[in-house]
């Protein structure tokens, strides 16, 4: 008899280690609902904006040859992209419960933008020097890169634009953004500023991918304005944008 409990206590606790095991290999974010996958991509892309944005209204700063230390430092930038964040959502930035892939972008993206301004220090401090080539979209790709570098494979960011309209070939549209910028963002019936969201592959693996559409401001077409092909200050030709007209978009994505 006692030889023969044995047995079946060691099933037992063998299908007990297995159930288990199964349970924490599986990501802790495939149960988010489609909801709480909105809330990330719109949290995320709004942070994303809001950073993009500090540097967009200290450009002038950041470009001013007479000036050495221009105070904007990863923490300043991190507190003013706070206070867009508010601008723009009516809400305090709040940090998401701890564990939640919520609350892991947010670190990610703080994180990124912190890297990216404490690496940009000895460029954007350089006194007697004019244009540095710091610009938004610049920020905004080094952003995008420390933060998927950071995530590890749960989510992406990326800053795009319509295909005709890209000047730095690592920005180009995938195929899914350039459909959706073409087939939906460029419809005159589409809703401006409006996300939109599918369940589609992303570098061959199946996600979740929101993408939000902007369009260009006035101060946009210095640069990607009018007329076409003539040299901006930075070098590079314009695009021939209008006013209002889809200038780029925001893509994000969270594997599934
Ligand atoms: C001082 C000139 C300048 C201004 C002003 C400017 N841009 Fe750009 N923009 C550029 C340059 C240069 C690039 C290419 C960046 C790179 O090489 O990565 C770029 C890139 C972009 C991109 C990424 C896609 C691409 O072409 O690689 C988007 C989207 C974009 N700009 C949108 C805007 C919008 C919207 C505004 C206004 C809110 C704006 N830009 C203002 C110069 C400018």
């Amino acid at each position: 008899m006692e030889k023969n409990r044995c047995l079946p206590r060691t099933a037992l606790f063998s299908l007990t280690a297995f159930i288990l095991a199964f349970l924490f290999s599986v990501p802790a974010h495939s149960a988010l609902s489609q909801e709480d996958k909105v809330a990330i991509g719109t949290e995320i892309t709004t942070i994303y904006r809001a950073a993009r944005g500090v540097i967009a209204k200290n450009q002038k700063l950041i470009n001013d040859a007479t000036k050495g230390d221009k105070g904007l430092s990863a923490d300043v930038v991190i507190a003013k992209t706070k206070e867009n964040y508010k601008a723009a959502t009516g809400n305090d930035f709040k940090m998401a419960d701890a564990g939640t892939l919520k609350a892991e972008t947010q670190v990610a993206l703080l994180d990124a933008i912190k890297e990216v301004m404490n690496n940009a220090q000895p460029l954007i401090n350089e006194k007697g020097k004019g244009l540095k080539g710091f610009l938004p979209a610049i920020f905004a790709k080094q952003m995008g890169d420390a933060f998927n570098q950071k995530i590890g494979g749960k989510a992406y960011i990326k800053l795009t634009a319509p295909k005709d309209y890209v000047r730095n070939r690592a920005n180009r549209p995938d195929k899914w953004e350039a459909g959706v910028i073409e087939g939906k963002f460029k419809d005159p019936g589409y809703e401006k500023n409006k996300v939109f969201v599918a369940d589609a592959e992303h570098k061959g693996k199946p996600a979740f991918r929101l993408i939000l559409p902007e369009y260009y401001k006035e101060a946009c077409l210095n640069c990607h304005g009018e007329p076409k092909g003539e040299k901006d200050i930075t070098g590079g030709k314009k695009e021939g944008g209008k006013l209002g007209e889809l200038g780029g978009a925001i893509s994000f994505v969270i594997y599934n």
